[in-house]
């Protein structure tokens, strides 16, 4: 087993603007190392994919990062964490024999802590289709938390709209409601909603039109950057293998323009993009 001894930034992945939201939270906790994000917003969105082709482009995506000297690659997007992390983990990472570079994803920080925040037991995903049919959340939180029952509901539109920018249009309210209905409906006395898609805090005024008051909603920037603090201070070979300067690096796969203004709806401040060709391996 070899282990790299150079630093390198720390690798933040999503499909397109979503993971933003997590790299917010990710430097305001630990603004001391440098980032490099990636946005395949070319190839988004991937909550309606195969698995095969989710798992291929989040694969060149990390590798990507790994070229670039990053030893540690967040995904910072639902989708990906639950239908590539996986293969990436077991059969790929192995592969390299490079005890020093690490993959994570934002289900697991998120569904170990779940459950503390429920007291009928009943908590609500909202998701996209991807993440639904891997069931990951049911299975991840039943580790945790044998206790609580699990309720799904994708939201195959709240994607596309928040890319479109039309999130804040009239017109989002209408999916926005009609799928939160159906989780409802599903169990009503869920106290307790996750955003399990890293684009959907942009949404969380309109989500909370449609929620009783009392419902606590979750989105994953917080809990993810907690999670990374933890890790990374358990982990101490790979937390010196990540180069510190504060510095962020934005890249997209699409138009730079388009990523600029769109991007720092996500981050909260301005972001000035490069871009990328993810080749084909
Ligand atoms: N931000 C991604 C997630 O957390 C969105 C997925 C998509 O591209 O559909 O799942």
């Amino acid at each position: 087993m070899m282990i790299t001894n150079k630093q390198g930034p720390i690798g933040v992945f999503d499909s397109g603007y979503g993971g933003l939201t997590v790299l917010k939270e990710i430097t305001t906790l630990l603004p001391q190392y440098n980032y490099l994000y990636v946005g395949d917003n070319a190839r988004s969105p991937y909550g309606t994919r195969s698995f095969d082709t989710i798992y291929q482009y989040t694969l060149q995506c990390v590798q990507w990062f790994f070229s670039q000297g990053c030893s540690l690659v967040i995904l910072a997007c639902n989708t990906a964490s639950a239908k590539a992390l996986r293969t990436i983990q077991q059969k790929y990472l192995p592969l390299l024999q490079d005890d020093n570079k690490r993959v994570l994803g934002v289900i697991r920080p998120t569904s170990e802590i779940i459950g503390q925040y429920s007291k009928t037991n009943h908590v609500g995903i909202l998701a996209t289709n991807g993440t639904v049919q891997s069931n990951s959340y049911i299975i991840e939180i039943q580790k945790f938390f044998p206790q609580v029952k699990v309720y799904q509901q994708a939201c195959p539109m709240w994607v596309p709209l928040i890319e479109n920018n039309e999130h804040n249009s009239a017109g989002a309210d209408y999916f926005i409601q009609k799928e939160i209905q159906n989780l409802l409906q599903q169990q009503p006395t869920i106290d307790t909603l996750l955003l399990a898609c890293t684009h959907y805090p942009l949404l969380l005024q309109k989500i909370k039109k449609y929620v009783p008051t009392t419902t606590t909603i979750l989105t994953q920037g917080t809990i993810v950057a907690n999670s990374l603090q933890q890790y990374l201070a358990k982990h101490h070979a790979i937390e010196q293998a990540c180069s510190k300067g504060g510095q962020i690096k934005f890249y997209t796969t699409d138009d730079v323009t388009d990523f600029n203004n769109h991007a720092t709806v996500f981050f909260g401040k301005e972001v000035k993009a490069n871009h990328i060709d993810i080749e084909c391996k």
